[in-house]
């Protein structure tokens, strides 16, 4: 059983195309490692309490419950829109969350890792996190922080102590029980655990911050939102017996998928935690880059937001994910912008893949009339290794995490074939009857690349993948997908239609 994330995005504000990047990047791998024939538990969620959200509820003249369910219907709509499946949606103010991050605490403080401790530190509103003491940094300018989002606290608090963990998670790293992707990141991690670690402040005063779940036993502090946050990944896969954390076959999590500003919650204080509880701490942690606007990042002072929305509005859900999946690069920054995304639309999907699975369905109609009928020796040639080396590919890249390079050897097989049909003319060979069966064994093989395509397509586009297998090969059944040379059924029907997989945006806006 394979488990993974995202990371649960603050309901403060609308959601983002970055949390669509992330919810689609989850979500094609759950599909991915599904087709591989794994068993996948996906989960996503929101995170609901803190400072930012209690004061902009507050902004707002709402009380923080109430304000989150004005915002909740737009993280929801996001899910359905982007066509993404978590097998759970999780809030942190479920009740069973709250019981699952105090049991989680209990644990941490069982093993002496909690401890109270008086302390004065800024604090960075906006990003919820602490930024360091006020004795070695009384100047606030040095953190580069609008002033606005910062603030001096001064309290007793509960600290974990994070510092006890250096060792234990240099070795994580270093021994790749806890794979930290791209490398970059893994070093920029792993450089800032060799410094050295300062224990963290995991509660605040009631006074300050109410909005949170309440310390146990101590109802003047309510936990520090990241350690509420961080324990939503426990409260989806594990219960409770009699207080003791109980974990299924779920755990740990192969994946967090989580963007670089929150690489770090996840690969030192998350593993800490889990391993100061005596649980086994994730294996795995994707660090994607941030979308960008023409080279900047996306800001509404700039004026270069693209709201998610818009861009399933104006390309499909379908294509939308492609775009995100195949055309913004996995594991680094990506710029976005609808001029970019257009004309990738009608190369990528309208002009190669979908013309090519529409020309080949009519060609085959006109010279053939239903899928051609072949033996396996016809087809036992180049494009039998040009397939097979494209799964190793993919496969590569899937394993690498790298999604875009995964899509992009379906593009270069969808390019293959299309150059194909430019050299061998079947329009030529079509009006030979002598080599009617050059004809039809270089249609079957047409054939079988869109069904390659399709497949690796599948996790991207999985409604598109859902037509070309109902037009094409039902009567495959799940050997549809398979990585196979020469499974499509001779003799099999066409659709009675021209299939259009992705109009022209001209006419489909
Ligand atoms: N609530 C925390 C996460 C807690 S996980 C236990 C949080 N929320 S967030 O709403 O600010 O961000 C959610 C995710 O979106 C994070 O992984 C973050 O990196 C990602 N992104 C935020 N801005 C982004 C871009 N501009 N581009 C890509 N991803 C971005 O952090």
């Amino acid at each position: 059983m394979k488990s993974i994330s995202t990371a649960i995005a603050y309901p403060n504000a609308r959601p983002h195309l970055g949390h669509a990047l992330e919810l689609v990047q989850a979500d094609f791998l759950a599909r991915a490692w599904r087709q591989r024939g794994e068993a996948v538990y996906f989960q996503s969620g929101t995170d609901e309490h803190g400072l930012k959200l209690q004061r902009t509820a507050a902004e707002a003249g709402m009380e923080p419950t109430a304000f989150v369910e004005t915002q909740l219907p737009h993280f929801t709509r996001l899910i359905t829109d982007f066509g993404a499946a978590p097998d759970r949606f999780l809030r942190t103010t479920e009740p069973e969350h709250k019981a699952m991050a105090q049991a989680l605490w209990r644990a941490c403080a069982a093993n002496g890792d909690i401890v109270k401790k008086t302390y004065r530190a800024w604090y960075n509103v906006k990003e919820e996190e602490f930024l360091g003491s006020a004795d070695e940094y009384p100047d606030p300018s040095v953190f580069g922080v609008e002033e606005r989002f910062l603030e001096l606290i001064e309290e007793e608090n509960y600290f974990f102590q994070l510092s006890r963990y250096q060792q234990p998670i240099l070795d994580l790293i270093d021994s790749g029980r806890l794979e930290i992707r791209p490398a970059n990141r893994r070093e920029e991690v792993r450089n800032f655990v060799a410094k050295g670690l300062q224990d963290v402040s995991v509660s605040r005063d009631t006074a300050k911050l109410a909005w949170g779940i309440p310390v146990p036993d101590d109802d003047a502090q309510v936990m520090y939102v990241w350690f509420d946050a961080l324990t939503n990944y426990l409260t989806g896969t594990a219960n409770l017996d009699e207080g003791a954390i109980v974990v299924d076959e779920r755990w740990p999590y192969d994946l967090h998928c989580v963007g670089k500003d929150i690489a770090r919650f996840h690969a030192v204080m998350w593993p800490a935690m889990l391993l100061s509880a005596g649980l086994q701490p994730p294996r795995g942690i994707l660090v994607h880059g941030f979308i960008l606007s023409e080279g900047r990042k996306m800001s509404k002072s700039l004026g270069n937001v693209i709201d998610p929305f818009e861009i399933v509005e104006t390309f499909g859900s379908e294509a939308a994910r492609w775009l995100l999946l195949a055309r913004v690069p996995t594991q680094d920054d990506g710029d976005v912008t609808i001029s970019r995304f257009r004309d990738l639309y009608a190369s990528d999907l309208a002009n190669d893949f979908g013309n090519l699975v529409s020309r080949v369905i009519s060609m085959c109609r006109k010279y053939v009339g239903h899928i051609p009928h072949v033996t396996p020796d016809q087809i036992a040639n180049l494009e039998e290794t040009v397939v097979a080396e494209a799964w190793q590919a993919y496969d590569q890249a899937l394993d690498a995490l790298t999604i875009d390079e995964a899509l992009a050897v379906g593009r270069t097989l969808v390019v293959f074939a299309n150059r194909r049909i430019e050299e061998h003319k079947p329009w030529v060979l079509a009006k030979d009857p002598a080599r009617a069966e050059e004809l039809a064994e270089f249609l079957y093989e047409l054939i079988e690349i869109i069904r390659t395509v399709t497949a690796m397509y599948a996790p991207a586009m999985p409604k598109t993948a859902e037509v070309v297998w109902s037009s094409l090969f039902s009567s495959l059944g799940e050997r549809a997908w398979s990585k196979e040379w020469g499974v499509t059924l001779p003799g099999s029907p066409l659709p009675e239609d021209g299939l259009i997989l992705f109009p022209r945006l001209e006419d489909a806006c």
